[in-house]
């Protein structure tokens, strides 16, 4: 057994450059909205790429008028330069999520964030690959559920808050190609992964740039981490706008504002050709906590309403009915 392990090990650690370098040919250079994103040395990301190179592409095969009247392909699901300038409606409504006060710096700040970030920009359209993404939530679920090496057969990997791998790789895996996180919920990430910022707040974006540079900004509703060890290169921000389209579409209102496991699983579903959901909904005892821990509390939110979990969780499973992703318990 010990021995095994010891292999299995050093085969890992042996594998690790080998899938690195594939998952970036895999998730790097990507199409953007309205065009696509050459060059792997840029900025990247996955996004609606278009044509899908898959025996099966699920989200453009389709029929199916209950999708149909969700998705919208035209949809960009990350902030750019060049949509600095937002739609009046989702500013309202975004400001409006933890209580941003006043926005007349916001288009300062965003243009900042990308004199530091590289702006995601459009480059060679197409790809040749069938992209598939594992995303994987934190539901205790997980547990036992060896999964982790399924999950890392897929050139991306998606997770999201404060997802630990280590110590529970058989079961989640040990690969994170794109990392969810807004201040609250930040931790320091691995050289080459995606750190993808979900902002609720204008605060979440000086966020982004202190833990940067200064680490000046150390308290939002509470106290968050000062720096960030992450790659600058590869940081990615969800676009308000993409947040009140799954708001509006998806959720239909239920709940504040959507869950980020439930935005990392939209934003994936734009932006992969095959999608497989590990991790999400309760347990075999009905109880909402994380796969790392016992929290009792851990399904709190449930109660005050932020989220409809319970919404969200329909959703999923009406998408895998559908057959656009595969759900795994
Ligand atoms: C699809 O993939 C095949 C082989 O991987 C490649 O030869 C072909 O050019 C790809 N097609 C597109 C449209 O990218
Ligand atoms: C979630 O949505 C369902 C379906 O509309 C509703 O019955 C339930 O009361 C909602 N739960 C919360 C906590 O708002």
């Amino acid at each position: 057994m010990l021995r095994w392990r010891t292999l299995w090990a050093a085969t890992a650690l042996c594998t690790v450059p080998l899938l690195w370098q594939a998952y970036q040919s895999a998730c790097l250079g990507q199409s953007a909205c309205s065009g696509s994103l050459g060059d792997a040395s840029g900025p990247s990301f996955m996004v609606d790429a278009k044509p899908c190179n898959c025996s099966s592409c699920r989200v453009e095969l389709t029929t199916a008028v209950w999708f149909k009247e969700r998705y919208d392909s035209a949809i960009c699901p990350l902030l750019t330069v060049h949509s600095a300038e937002m739609d009046p409606d989702v500013l309202r409504w975004w400001l409006s999520l933890q209580g941003s006060q006043g926005h007349a710096s916001l288009h300062g700040i965003i243009q900042h964030i990308f004199d530091i970030f590289p702006s995601p920009t459009m480059g060679a359209p197409g790809h040749s690959h069938c992209r598939t993404c594992a995303v994987v939530g934190n539901s205790g679920r997980l547990k036992g559920s060896r999964h982790g090496q399924e999950i890392d057969s897929h050139h991306c990997v998606l997770r999201m808050n404060r997802a630990p791998t280590v110590g529970f790789e058989a079961d989640v895996g040990m690969r994170t190609t794109h990392h969810f996180m807004y201040p609250e919920s930040a931790v320091d990430l691995q050289p080459g992964t995606h750190l993808v910022l979900v902002p609720f707040k204008v605060l979440d974006l000086q966020w982004l740039i202190s833990a940067f540079s200064t680490g000046q900004l150390r308290y939002t509703y509470r106290r968050v981490k000062e720096h960030i060890e992450a790659d600058r290169s590869k940081v990615l921000i969800v676009s308000p706008a993409f947040l009140k389209y799954i708001h509006d579409k998806w959720t239909q209102h239920h709940g504040k504002y959507p869950s980020t496991g439930f935005i990392a699983l939209l934003f994936a579903l734009h932006s992969c050709d095959q999608l497989a959901a590990y991790g999400y909904g309760s347990d075999s005892t009905g109880t909402w906590h994380h796969y790392w821990e016992q929290n009792r509390n851990a399904g709190a939110f449930r109660k005050t309403g932020v989220h409809n979990a319970t919404f969200e969780f329909a959703l999923i499973k009406k998408l895998a009915d559908e057959g656009k992703i595969s759900f795994h318990d």
